[in-house]
């Protein structure tokens, strides 16, 4: 397989976006396969699959196709009425565990908002009691930017500007179980979890942790959610990454992947909970459109497939693998983290701001050698490939992967 080579700089500098983001940005073009071409006619490997969201990789016929076919139909239709991809897409979604039913939104904060919002009118409906308010989330989790997903992001950097939050947010240690067994009791309304953090360092919850979740939920009847907007449709190999650690939420949300890159978010719940919402409770106007739910479709079929998840576990056991064969060879390349093709490693020199500035430096030197990777928590890089990607190319990403690292450490 060849290598990208001659990149030519391609990036716009301090364009008039608002300063969230970097102040350079790569201006892409397009993109086939598990590759992407930029202005400039470069060409880049994504290990990133735009943050867990372009599972089945880029120019896709049968996509564009639906796309097209359905924009000739009905783009939207307002949530007083229904479509035939809504109503195929929930009963797909709903027979993937103890759901009664589906809320539909557009991004993944969305569907934590919802998700927050049920766990709060079920506590308050069921329990009969206006006290039993509380969320509880953990450190280094990740939930949005809306203020409702933020209130529950316990990371100051993205939420200390905007305090004040929402009140009766509580936070515990990540994987913790004697700390969540001092807190976690009646009053509390929900808690929400990721089964593997995505942008806290990809560190799973521990099997006994996830147990002490399951019980303390079920003892006090707080509503459990398992954020699986990053982990979820085949990203680990699995449905639900809950399932590798032995979580049994009450409700799962989901997003990145769902539409394939269109946006449409959405928020599994169960009877217990369906049966108590009122009309007019909650809502949304785009959430669950025909065009994005008929995508939605055909992606949850393909991400789905039992011979494709079992193709994704022996990639991420391949990429395991290649991480532990680096770790063995450089120093600076700590432990491996994650799980399927959520995969990961620690940058580890002995000095934290030192990891920090070198993970920079390896993602900014992967993109010039033509590799597109990621950063999760403070250092760990991040390698996140469309789940269609053959053995070739991960073998390639690797050679790109350690050239980076090579480049920065090998002097
Ligand atoms: C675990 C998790 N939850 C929630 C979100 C928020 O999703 P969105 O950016 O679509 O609002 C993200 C996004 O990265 C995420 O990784």
């Amino acid at each position: 397989m060849e290598k990208p080579k001659n990149i030519k700089d391609a990036t716009a500098v301090n364009p008039p976006f608002a300063k969230n983001y970097a102040n350079e940005f790569l201006v892409l073009e397009s993109g086939e396969g598990c590759y992407l071409h930029d202005i400039k006619g470069n060409k880049y490997l994504d290990f990133g699959s735009g943050i867990s969201v372009n599972s089945l990789g880029y120019g896709r016929e049968d996509l564009a196709n639906i796309i097209y076919e359905q924009s000739k139909k009905l783009l939207h239709v307002s949530n007083l009425y229904t479509t035939r991809p809504a109503l195929l897409l929930a009963a797909k979604l709903t027979s993937l565990g103890d759901f009664a039913a589906v809320h539909f939104g557009n991004s993944g904060a969305e569907a934590n908002e919802a998700a927050l919002k049920y766990a709060r009118l079920y506590s308050k409906r069921k329990k009969n009691d206006n006290s039993a308010v509380k969320f509880l989330s953990f450190t280094s989790g990740f939930h949005g930017r809306t203020m409702g997903s933020l209130s529950v992001t316990p990371n100051p950097t993205y939420s200390e500007i905007f305090q004040p939050l929402i009140p009766e947010c509580y936070v515990s240690e990540f994987n913790n179980v004697e700390a969540l067994e001092s807190i976690l009791d009646s009053s509390f309304a929900g808690v929400i979890v990721e089964p593997i953090q995505g942008e806290g360092g990809l560190t799973p919850a521990s099997k006994e942790f996830a147990a002490a979740l399951n019980s303390l939920c079920a003892k006090h009847d707080v509503i459990l959610i398992a954020d699986e907007i990053q982990t979820g449709l085949g990203r680990t190999g699995y449905p639900f990454a809950s399932a590798i650690v032995g979580l049994n939420p009450d409700i799962i949300t989901l997003a990145k992947p769902l539409a394939g890159g269109l946006p449409l978010s959405a928020t599994l719940i169960p009877a217990k909970v369906n049966d108590l919402i009122k009309v007019g409770e909650h809502g949304t106007t785009f959430g669950g459109g025909p065009l994005t739910c008929n995508l939605a479709n055909h992606i949850l079929d393909l991400l789905l497939d039992p011979e494709f998840l079992f193709e994704i576990i022996a990639k991420g056991d391949y990429m395991r693998s290649k991480i532990e064969d680096l770790a063995k060879k450089y120093s600076f390349v700590g432990q491996y983290r994650g799980a399927g093709l959520l995969t990961g490693f620690t940058i580890d020199t002995g000095d934290m701001d030192q990891n920090m500035k070198k993970s920079g430096e390896v993602i900014a030197k992967a993109k010039e050698a033509g590799l597109l990777i990621l950063r999760s928590g403070k250092n760990v890089i991040r390698l996140a490939p469309p789940l269609v990607i053959s053995e070739k190319e991960l073998d390639l990403g690797f050679e790109l992967l350690e050239e980076a690292l090579k480049g920065v450490f090998v002097k």
